[in-house]
């Protein structure tokens, strides 16, 4: 906790460690629940564990079994997704993420359970196929198009073959099943990256389907022979087809329950019919317009090394939305007006500046923009310092080292590289502004300096932002600030008087 000026203690890491500490438990106890929802269930369909009761344990043995399946389950998971994260960057998983996994992977194993045991007795299936055949319909495929939406794709490998293992296990234990379903998840997995709208999405389950199809047919015919093979090419292509229209469904309440936003939801978001959007630009235009040239630098930069570039242009879109109730106290909405800094104590600019943050996290948790663009509005400025106030205050404070804390944002710095990149696209856009006509090359020295001085400040430190990450950014903003603020060529006026849309090209 920081010790300000005048001996009162600064609560804002104490409201950080707060929330954190909030979120936790929240998360824990949403854990203990899921593990207590998937007890219960081991224990009605847990068939399999039932004759193993007879001896000491007697009646009782159900109950205890399901609790140790469940225990086994969760712990194969921890294992593989732990060992993942510690040594794959792309796989370092909240506890959120940790959760949604094993809810879906939970859930897989009982609908495959569903699948093989509730299907071959309906009575008019039963005569027409080999209940051997239904392993063909487990909806792995919607499950790994899913996970590779809304997280990555090496999230998306490791659950299809984590999944795989746990339905292959309800569904009868065979290994061509595992195989089978190791390579109908994966097919939908790699079909289904960076999809942005419904129709894309539905076209991933069409290419999907004859993956299944063709890998249905081949296993029927190396371990059942021709017999079956058209029903098993048949069932294993709806499989595929209906992975899309699954995922369709189950993505808006994924989205809901744990504050993902999948890219469909982005391309929603960015929408200017958007209601938070539609206030920004009535209510701080100067804020709307600096966030769109925030949005395009920031597409720039994460497309120069490969992180989200949609993500980045949204979230750069809502980055400032917390100036929306006093947008005449920031310099970009000041245009022709009078700094009402000039009256105001260097103290009091501090307070309203640094408030656009927190309003701007409670504005997205209210128009619900997920989890993923707050945690962005909330890092967007790190733990930098108001330069321009503190210097302002500087005759009336003692020791500006001990004064810099409370002229600080309250961070937290940057986590993710989209969130570092939106960090600097902020600063330089507000940097460019105050040139005139600027010459490549004096762009080019102001974003190095922008880079300099937040790496050096220790912004970028809880990222994963490589020193190659921030050259390539860096070249790019240059790139898109050089072609934003060209000079244009001055035409001169003719006899007729001034310009008018005619003559202006
Ligand atoms: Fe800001
Ligand atoms: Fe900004």
């Amino acid at each position: 906790m920081n010790v300000m000026k005048n001996g009162d203690k600064d609560p804002r890491p104490a409201e950080g460690q707060e929330r954190r500490t909030s979120r936790s438990a929240r998360e824990v106890s949403i854990g203990l629940l899921s593990a207590a929802v998937f007890a219960a269930l081991f224990y009605l369909w847990g068939g399999e564990l039932h004759p193993l009761a007879a001896g000491r344990l007697g009646g009782i043995f159900p109950f205890i079994g399901a609790v140790a399946l469940t225990l086994a389950v969760a712990l194969f998971l921890s294992e593989w997704f732990g060992f993942a994260g510690r040594e794959v960057r792309k796989v370092r998983l909240a506890a959120r993420d940790f959760l949604f996994l094993c809810t879906l992977a939970f859930a897989l194993f009982f609908l495959a359970k569903g699948v093989v045991e509730v299907l071959p007795e309906v009575p008019s299936w039963n005569r027409a196929l080999p209940p051997r055949l239904f392993v063909y319909l487990i909806p792995l495929p919607a499950f790994a198009m899913i996970v590779r939406i809304l997280l990555n794709s090496e999230v998306a490998i490791l659950f299809t073959v984590a999944a795989s293992v746990l339905s292959a296990a309800a569904a009868s234990g065979r290994w061509p099943t595992l195989l089978f379903l190791l390579l109908c998840g994966t097919a939908a997995a790699a079909r289904s990256g960076r999809i942005q709208d419904r129709y894309r999405m539905l076209l991933a389950g069409v290419y999907t389907a004859p993956v299944c199809a063709l890998g249905a047919v081949a296993l029927e015919l190396a371990f059942h022979g021709t017999g079956g093979i058209w029903w098993a090419g048949l069932l294993a292509g709806i499989n595929g087809l209906i992975a899309a229209p699954i995922a369709l469904a189950v993505l808006p309440m994924a989205e809901y329950a744990f504050g993902y936003a999948s890219d469909i939801r982005l391309m929603e978001l960015a929408s200017t019919a958007h209601p938070l959007l539609k206030r920004l630009m009535l209510e701080a235009p100067g804020t709307f317009h600096h966030s769109v040239v925030v949005g395009t630098l920031a597409e720039a930069g994460a497309a120069a090394i490969h992180a989200n570039p949609l993500l980045c242009r949204v979230a750069a879109l809502f980055h400032d939305v917390g100036k929306v109730g006093k947008p005449q106290y920031f310099s970009e909405n000041q245009a022709g007006q009078v700094n009402v800094h000039d009256v105001l104590s260097p103290g009091m600019s501090r307070v309203v500046i640094l408030s656009h943050v927190k309003e701007g996290l409670r504005l997205a948790r209210e128009y619900r923009l997920g989890d993923r663009i707050a945690e962005i509005i909330e890092q967007h400025h790190g733990t930098s310092l108001l330069y321009c106030f503190l210097d302002k205050a500087q005759p009336l404070i003692q020791e500006r080292r001990a004064s810099e804390d409370t002229f600080r944002y309250p961070g937290p710095r940057p986590r993710t590289r989209e969130a570092a990149i939106i960090m600097l696209a902020d600063s330089a856009e507000a940097a460019a502004r105050s040139l005139k006509n600027p010459a490549p090359a004096e762009i080019d020295e102001l974003v190095t300096r922008i880079v300099n001085r937040a790496y050096l400040d220790g912004q970028l430190n809880d990222c994963d932002m490589t020193l190659r990450d921030l050259h390539a950014v860096g070249r790019s903003f240059t790139r898109v600030l050089t072609a934003v603020t060209h000079a244009r060529v001055e035409y001169p006026e003719t006899g007729k008087g001034p310009f008018t849309a005619g003559n202006v090209p």
